[in-house]
């Protein structure tokens, strides 16, 4: 097997803040109700003229700004459920407005779990097809399909966006193994993007909540299990940013100490598919990894979709 790794992280937030104090004056909620049940404080909002995809190329500018030019991307993968538009896919606008060609570009939907599921799908392409650069990109304006008069949904999200350059160039941060996974019985669960009542976002807040922490603690064991990883072996899981009480709970249930769950939730919401890029981009810039480290990045969402990668640092 080709040997590929993770050669750099870019990602982009919008300025304007829309914090709980924001929300409290446009719906029946308190910064206390928000904080405590999701760990949310504020996120981050587009402007009206900025669109998912231009979220997605302001990130995957940054992400190939860190790595040198030899480094183009073959492939594009951008994964995003918040497109504006169905033709062109938001990968040929990235790679339109970044000035990529030649390259094999397409998008590809796993709700919450799109940039997991990506990455997965890029690093099998570069074990076939030859690919030796990947860029994967997730770029999300949920804000287009939050209903701001409903408080159960409209305090979780906000926009955001993010890129991951996966190169088989001597590859650090290897990519060690994928996992890909959907439970199709849960596919109203979470929906958002259809015709008239379909278009705002609507879940089950509670089943998908029950539904995160079993398969997020699945996965881990089966990471663990698959690598041989023992107790002393150090990891960190880089989740999707849903809720922090998913975290807390699967670290209650798999007594992993909170600190080694990567989480800026706080400060973005739920970005869907860009979050877990977010929140791997800011603590690489924190230094939180040393050498020999594993990093379980760990999406689920609407599907009821999962995908989950371990990288050694
Ligand atoms: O990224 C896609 C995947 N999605 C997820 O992973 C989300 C998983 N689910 C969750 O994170 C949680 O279920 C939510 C944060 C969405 C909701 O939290 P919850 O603890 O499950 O609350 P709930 O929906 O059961 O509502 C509890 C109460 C209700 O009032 P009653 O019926 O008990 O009187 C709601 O009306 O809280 C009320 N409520 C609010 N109150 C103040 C709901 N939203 C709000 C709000 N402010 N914003």
């Amino acid at each position: 097997m080709k040997k590929i790794g993770l050669a750099a992280v870019g990602s982009y937030v919008p300025e304007e803040k829309l914090t709980n104090g924001d929300l409290e004056k446009m719906v029946d909620t308190s910064d206390e109700w928000i904080t405590s049940r999701t760990g949310i404080k504020e996120r981050r909002i587009a402007p009206n003229h900025m669109h998912a995809s231009d979220l997605a190329a302001k990130a995957a500018a940054d992400c190939l700004a860190q790595t040198s030019t030899r480094h183009h991307p073959q492939l594009l993968i951008a994964a995003t459920s918040t497109a504006e538009k169905n033709v062109p896919n938001q990968a040929s606008i990235i790679a339109q407005k970044l000035n990529l060609s030649p390259l094999a570009a397409f998008d590809l939907n796993a709700a919450c779990s799109g940039l997991v599921y990506a990455l997965a799908v890029g690093w099998s392409l570069m074990q076939t097809q030859g690919y030796d650069h990947t860029l994967i990109t997730a770029g999300e304006k949920l804000s287009r399909f939050v209903d701001y008069k409903d408080r159960a949904t409209c305090v979780l999200f906000g926009d955001a966006g993010a890129a991951l350059l996966l190169s088989a160039d001597e590859p650090e941060h290897e990519i060690l193994t994928v996992e890909l996974g959907a439970d199709p019985s849960g596919a109203d669960l979470v929906v958002m993007g259809g015709m008239g009542d379909e278009f705002y976002f609507r879940q089950d807040g509670r089943n998908v909540f029950k539904f995160a922490v079993e398969k997020m603690g699945s996965l881990i064991d089966l990471l663990k299990a698959r690598l041989g990883l023992k107790d002393d072996d150090r990891y960190f899981i880089i989740p999707h940013q849903a809720n922090s009480r998913i975290l807390e709970a699967v670290a209650r249930n798999k007594r992993i100490p909170e600190e080694r769950f990567i989480s800026n939730i706080a400060k973005y919401g739920n970005t869907s598919a860009a979050s877990i890029g977010l929140a791997l981009k800011e603590a690489w810039a924190e230094q939180r990894f040393t050498k020999g480290d594993y990093l379980f990045l760990i999406g689920f969402g609407g599907g009821l979709s999962w995908a989950a990668a371990a990288i050694r640092w």
